[in-house]
């Protein structure tokens, strides 16, 4: 059996769209409804409460007479603060991207010595360290939140001399505390995984759990005969809020996009409910 409806892959701007990337390279034939929440960017800086109330709606759009097969939080906070309970909601089943990214980093670590890079919100929850300590107790992990930088990829602006040198300084510093994996646990730094893999240098084994995700998901739809077996899959980017502002974001990242690009405002998609 083959199952026609797209995959739902939600973050609140341009992160998710590193899983997104990872997700056509390895189910080119998957139709994929990507909703950007401009809006209520940043994440990371919001509670729990906030984020249901923010996210039920969207995962209410997606679900409704179930128009996704799948619906991946291709957000390191969502995934970490809310995933069970954003499950709860709807009867698609709901990935995220935690669990992927730590079973790799367990895997690959030589030193024992995880690295995670993601958002305030994620860091208080640390459910990377709790997750990678009940793969193997003897993990060390270090997290740190960097909100600002976030805010500079989410603005295209990540690649000046200054952040260039900051980012330099934050990767050695992790690296003299005897770090030799890094995950990126925010999807912003998973679409510039290149950048942190070229400043943080060989000792250092970056972690995108963009790719990781999306291999897991083409195990899971293959598993389940869900996957489409047509080639050519369709792209639909959803934006909520400013449309124009999301696509300069884009172009600031030469991030090419094929498919129709759809904006919805904040009203309609509070109107949808779930
Ligand atoms: N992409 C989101 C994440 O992975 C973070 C950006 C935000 O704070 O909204 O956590």
């Amino acid at each position: 059996m083959e199952l026609k409806r797209p995959l739902g892959i939600i973050d609140s701007g341009i992160g998710g769209l590193s899983v997104v990337n990872a997700v056509r390279a390895l189910l080119p034939a998957e139709d994929i409804i990507y909703v950007a929440d401009p809006l209520h960017f940043p994440y990371g800086e919001k509670t729990k409460k906030e984020l249901m109330e923010i996210v039920k709606p969207i995962i209410g759009y997606l679900s409704q007479d179930k128009m996704v097969k799948l619906i991946v939080t291709a957000c390191g906070t969502l995934s970490s603060v809310c995933l069970p309970d954003l499950a709860q909601l709807t009867s698609v089943p709901v990935m995220g991207i935690v669990w992927p990214a730590c079973q790799e980093a367990a895997q690959v670590t030589k030193k024992g010595k995880i690295g995670v890079l993601a958002t305030r919100a994620t860091v208080r929850t640390g459910a990377f360290h709790r997750i990678l300590q009940d793969i193997d107790s003897s993990l060390e992990v270090i997290e740190e939140a960097w909100p600002e930088f976030i805010l500079a990829i989410e603005k295209g602006e990540f690649n000046s001399p200054e952040w260039r040198a900051q980012v330099q300084g934050g990767l050695l510093s992790l690296k003299q505390r005897g770090v030799d994996t890094l995950i990126m646990g925010c999807t912003h730094f998973s679409l510039i995984s290149w950048f942190f893999q070229g400043l943080g240098g060989e000792d250092l084994q970056v972690v995108d759990p963009a790719w990781v995700c999306a291999q897991k998901l083409k195990e899971k739809l293959h598993s389940g005969r869900e996957m489409k077996s047509s080639s050519g899959g369709k792209f639909y980017l959803l934006v909520r809020g400013d449309c124009s502002s999301f696509q300069k974001s884009l172009e600031n990242l030469s991030f090419s996009l094929e498919g129709e690009i759809n904006c919805f405002s904040a009203d309609i998609s509070v109107n949808i409910g779930v």
